[in-house]
Parts: structure tokens; sequence; C-alpha cells
């Protein structure tokens, strides 16, 4: 695909996401007034370059076009949400589904149900109307939610992993699955401060106040 395909192509796509970045945002808000402190740490959101399209595409044997994209690529738009606590999670994903113009396409909760490497977070793939001259058309967004420890594990294992050669893969593998129960049992015990109130502090976020990227 050319360059100028693979702009036409995403456009939809990322106004797609600035809209449920928008969203985010405001649930971020509103329920700050129905809790103690906001339940978002931060935001991080991408769109899939051009190169990485294109060898996902290859690797599921898939011709690199703009029409297979379109097809079978539901990342092609993506939002990590950081959250405080599990809570938070299960309540910003209610209050999402409560928004009757957004569908959902697909969702894989990997909190209830981790991966077998240890890797948790909960994935949605939203389907967000768009609006243009011929129409309208639901365009998907991967909204990933995560705590920060879960977001630590996650960034730190991809990054690892990421080598071809390690010796002792096994070992590692290991080594990750225990990071991964110990990340929990601290996030637990952070949980349990929370419910006696003892966290009602300012986020960092709010004084930061930054969006990061991916
Ligand atoms: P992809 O082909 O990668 O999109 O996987 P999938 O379609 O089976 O979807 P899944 O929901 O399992 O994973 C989608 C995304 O979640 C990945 O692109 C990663 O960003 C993240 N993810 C899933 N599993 C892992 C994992 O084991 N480790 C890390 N670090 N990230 C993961
Ligand atoms: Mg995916």
């Amino acid at each position: 695909m050319t360059d100028k395909e693979y702009y036409d192509f995403v456009h939809p796509y990322r106004d797609a996401m600035q809209m449920l970045l928008t969203r985010l945002d405001v649930l971020n808000h509103s329920l700050y007034k129905t809790s103690y402190s906001e339940p978002i740490h931060n935001i991080q959101d991408r769109i899939k370059s051009k190169l990485s399209l294109e060898e996902k595409l290859e690797r599921k044997g898939k011709t690199p076009s703009v029409m297979n994209a379109k097809d079978y690529l539901k990342d092609i738009a993506g939002i990590r949400v950081i959250c405080y606590f599990v809570s938070d999670i299960y309540n910003l994903i209610d209050n999402l589904k409560m928004q009757s113009d957004l569908i959902i396409v697909q969702e894989r909760d990997y909190i209830a149900n981790p991966k077998e490497n240890g890797y948790r977070s909960y994935h949605v793939i939203v389907g967000v109307p768009v609006y243009c001259l011929d129409g309208m058309e639901y365009f998907p967004v991967e909204v990933q939610f995560r705590t920060m420890s879960m977001d630590f594990w996650a960034s730190m294992e991809h990054r690892v992993s990421y080598k071809k050669e390690v010796e002792n893969r096994e070992q590692m593998r290991e080594e990750l699955k225990d990071y991964a129960q110990q990340l929990m049992e601290i996030e637990r015990r952070f949980e349990g401060f929370s419910e006696k109130g003892q966290l009602k502090t300012q986020n960092d976020s709010e004084r930061f106040g930054q969006r990061n990227k991916v």
C-alpha cells in the first residue's frame, strides 16, 4: 500500500479514537464526583504504523492491502487506559457500555482469566460511529484497561521477551509468572488501604496532567 493509501485509510480510525478518548476523559471526571479520586492514572494512544500494519497482515498470511487491513485488523486504533485499582477498570467498562451509540465488538477479560504467562488486562474492541458525508460507519478501537502494576509487568515482559535468543527461556518464563503473582498481591494490599479510605490524596496525573503517547 502507498503512503497516501495508508494515511487516507487510517483517518476515520483516528477520528474514532479521538472520540473515545474524549468519552474516557469525561467518564474520568464524572466518576471522580462519585469517588474519592479519579479512576484513571494515564491514557496512551496510538495508530498502528504502516509498517506494523503490513507486517501483521503478512503474519496472518494476507496480502498487505487496505482492504485486508479493514477486514482482518481490529487494533489499527489502540488506547491503553491505566487505572489505579481493578474496581476502577470494571467501573469504567460498565459506564462505557451504557453509552448506547457504542457497540462492543469483542471483550477479553484477562484479569479474571490471566494468560498462561501471567499477562493481565481487560481488552475491549469498541465500535465507534463515525459520521461522514456518505453516512455513518462503525470503526473499531482496541481499548486495553490495566492497573499500573499490570502495565509495569506487561511493559517489562514485552521488553525482555523481545530478544529471540534468551538462555534459560523456561526459567525466565517461570520468573515472570512469579513476578505477576507478586505484583497482584501488592495490588491487593493497596486495595486494602483504598477500602479504608486511606488513599484520599491528589493523584500524580492531576498534577502533571499529560497524556503520554505509546
Ligand atoms: P494480537 O494478534 O497481538 O492482536 O493478539 P490477539 O488478537 O490474540 O489479541 P489479544 O487480546 O490476546 O492481545 C492483543 C494485545 O494485547 C497485544 O497486541 C499486546 O499489546 C497485548 N498482549 C496480549 N498478550 C500479551 C502478553 O502476553 N504480553 C504482553 N506484554 N502484551 C500482551
Ligand atoms: Mg490485537
